[in-house]
């Protein structure tokens, strides 16, 4: 309940506030709708909407101020920044105000900033600006207060000119030092703004911690890195391994109290001298930029990045560079003129979860899939989400006829954050696991189990013959046998057609029945022949991944590959002889040894043998020779910006066979950088370290000709 309402009040609300133009008449109404999300968000932690949405609700209501400014009010959620206070904490004022960001979602909002900065600094349209672009972080604002040199208080940025203070907890995060050499460059006090995140390999441990002692999970690393900035115990923080990445110098006197920020002649200058200080930054993933068009094009790469990147951003934040022209640009009531947030495209929204449907796995498992009311998520339609297993079904309190909030970040498969429950009609049902194979529960009924230590149903033994299908899928796709041409659906036909029952009758197909069936032409019969022909030959590490045994992936399928002469090696192979191997374990060798005990196995690795598949070692499955006498051996080598002679792949892989191995950042670790074209923030920071040997792409090829191994 917010002012007396339920929020299915202000949901409603805000979706149709979302889908249609707003009247002018609503302005009010549309206010109340924002201050609840923002209670919601910030007081409750629990937000209804998604950021997305929020900012669309908060860009129509400065429209319409806009458009109607009699119609201003000084509680306007667009003069009132919002704030994240809580009680228990004593409250502070910031020595500098914080504002919000304007926000952007497209390049031609950049476009418009752009050609706003240069009338308000009177430049000329043609002007080339520089902007530092940076990622903008998803965690949540910590304000830092150093003087003499040491850390005095740490606060949140609750309502921007007064936030929480939180220096004790602020103190066990290793990022924040507690003591930085300030005064050689003549500052006495300063204030630092910057982010607290949890990374995301962090977040994930403390989720599935949480999951396992039974305690609600966190919707978020948002929203798990200000719940932690709040805890009662500074201690417990230190477990949170929250991170500081610090973005902005607000505030700098020196001695006497003179104001010495305008010392800085850019924004980039106080970056460097924060990360000379011991403090992180955002200098390794920002780019400094000529012009909009270079802004526009580091955005798109961002955005494209943006899944594979170690924490969570949800858009750039855009800075003009030179101080002076940032103070003739000035601040408006809610965001300063020269700083600007691009906005990523959506990642979430809430859905209806319609129906649930049993789908059986490869292993037999069976896979609950929510059908949800299809949505649009960053330019993917989305209607089917897995929901793992029961537990998760459960521990989520998922429940049919729910509101749910989808996430898809990147490539990454989408997946449900959470059940909306405060927007329950009381429809909503349960649901219900089948006791009973879902595909074929009718003619002869196969029970499903379960065992102690997995979560997963299994329907194995059924006369459904899912399990056969799936693995026939699997064996010929990317990942395993990788027979261009026969996809997912061609073999389902076959196997419908009662042509195919398991992997060996694929290498039996009668091709002239192929050939009959409708949509087949002569070539296109000839095309599939081939490429099941070719891929008898295929290295031995793509066929043992493509029988799908248990806990046997890609990494164990190619270190098996490189220890045996002939797949039946492995039939005598004993659990010592597997787990000798660096890196398989003991769940890897029972299963295979599991698979390999049984006759039926047995009988049809026989069949695929006499089909022609290969059972032999083939010099693609054979280790990479490290080549121990080169400059390269023992070293640790990184390639930055784009080569033009080989992809990095590659490279990689040659660096290795002269005995190097790769690793991904600039560090004192690191011994050699290769810099391909546009190399950036990498090459500068090797350059800084001074230890670091670098070698253009040339140099490298060159190197590697010498070493025969080009
Ligand atoms: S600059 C006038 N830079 O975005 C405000 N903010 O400000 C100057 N944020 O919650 C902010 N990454 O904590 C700036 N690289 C970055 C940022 C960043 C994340 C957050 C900030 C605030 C919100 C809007």
């Amino acid at each position: 309940m917010y002012q007396g309402k339920p929020d299915n009040y202000y949901f409603d609300l805000s979706k149709q506030f979302l889908e249609n133009a707003i009247s002018v008449n609503d302005i009010e109404l549309l206010r109340d709708v924002i201050r609840f999300h923002e209670w919601k968000y910030y007081i409750k932690n629990n937000p209804l909407i998604t950021d997305y949405d929020y900012d669309i609700l908060f860009k129509k209501l400065q429209q319409l101020e806009k458009d109607y400014p009699e119609l201003l009010s000084s509680d306007s959620p667009t003069v009132r920044v919002s704030t994240d206070q809580v009680e228990g904490f004593p409250t502070v004022s910031h020595l500098s105000p914080m504002l919000s960001l304007e926000n952007s979602y497209n390049e031609s909002d950049l476009i418009d900033f752009d050609k706003q900065i240069k009338k308000l600094t009177n430049l000329p349209e043609d002007a080339l600006l520089k902007y530092d672009v940076e990622p903008k972080y998803d965690g949540s604002t910590i304000v830092l207060v150093y003087e003499n040199d040491v850390l005095v208080r740490a606060a949140t940025r609750g309502n921007g000119l007064e936030g929480d203070e939180i220096t004790q907890n602020t103190k066990m995060i290793m990022s924040v030092p507690l003591k930085a050499d300030f005064s050689s460059y003549g500052i006495h006090k300063v204030e630092i703004r910057g982010e607290a995140m949890i990374f995301k390999k962090d977040f994930n441990a403390i989720n599935e911690k949480r999951l396992n002692n039974n305690e609600s999970l966190f919707a978020n690393a948002r929203n798990a890195a200000s719940g932690s900035l709040r805890m009662k115990d500074p201690v417990e923080i230190r477990n949170r391994k929250l991170t500081v990445v610090s973005y902005q110098i607000s505030y700098c006197i020196d001695k006497n109290g003179d104001d010495i920020l305008k010392n800085f002649e850019t924004h980039y200058e106080t970056i460097e001298l924060l990360e000379k200080l011991g403090f992180k930054t955002s200098l390794s993933s920002s780019k400094l930029c000529n012009g909009i068009n270079e802004v526009i094009e580091f955005c798109d790469s961002m955005a494209t990045k943006r899944s594979e990147l170690d924490f969570e951003i949800d858009g750039m934040v855009i800075k003009l560079n030179d101080i002076s022209l940032q103070e003739l640009c000035g601040s408006t009531l809610h965001h300063p003129r020269w700083a600007l947030a691009y906005k990523f495209q959506a990642l979430q929204a809430v859905s209806t979860l319609e129906r649930i449907e049993f789908q059986v796995g490869k292993f037999g498992t069976i896979t609950p899939v929510a059908k949800i009311t299809p949505v649009q998520l960053s330019g993917v339609q989305i209607q089917s989400i897995s929901l793992h297993n029961e537990d998760f079904i459960r521990n989520k309190d998922i429940r049919i006829g729910d509101k749910v909030i989808v996430e898809r970040a990147g490539e990454v498969i989408p997946y449900i954050v959470k059940s909306l429950s405060e927007l329950r009609t009381g429809e909503e049902k349960i649901i219900e696991f089948p006791e009973f194979c879902p595909i074929n529960n009718t003619i002869v009924q196969s029970k499903l189990y379960k065992s102690d230590d997995e979560a997963a149903w299994y329907c194995t033994n059924c006369v459904c013959g899912q399990v056969s299908l799936q693995k026939m899928i699997f064996h010929v796709s990317k990942e395993g046998m990788n027979i261009e041409g026969l996809g997912e659906s061609l073999v389902k036909k076959f196997w419908e057609l009662g042509w195919i029952v398991d992997i060996s009758d694929i290498y039996n197909l009668d091709y002239d029945m192929i050939y009959a069936l409708e949509g087949f032409k002569e070539k296109s019969t000839e095309n599939l022949k081939n490429a099941i022909e070719n891929a008898k030959s295929n290295p031995i590490w793509r066929f043992l991944h493509s029988l799908s045994i248990k806990h046997l992936g890609k990494k164990a399928s190619k270190l098996l590959a490189q220890k045996i002469d002939n797949v039946w090696d492995l039939a005598n192979w004993t659990e010592e002889d597997f787990t000798n191997i660096k890196d398989i374990g003991g769940s890897v060798a029972k299963s295979v040894m599991d698979w390999m005990g049984s006759d039926e196995n047995i009988a049809l690795l026989k069949k695929l043998e006499q089909s022609g598949v290969n059972f032999l070692q083939t010099d693609e499955d054979k280790p990479i020779q490290v080549n121990t006498n080169s400059e390269f051996s023992g070293k640790s080598i990184l390639f930055t910006g784009t080569l033009n002679q080989m992809n990095r792949k590659v490279a990689q892989e040659l660096a290795e066979k002269a005995g190097a191995h790769n690793i991904s950042a600039v560090s004192k670790n690191l011994n050699i950088l290769v810099v391909g074209e546009k190399a950036g923030s990498k090459l500068k920071k090797a350059q800084e370290i001074g230890t670091i040997e670098i070698f253009s792409e040339d140099i490298f090829i060159e190197k590697m000709k010498k070493s025969g191994l080009l």
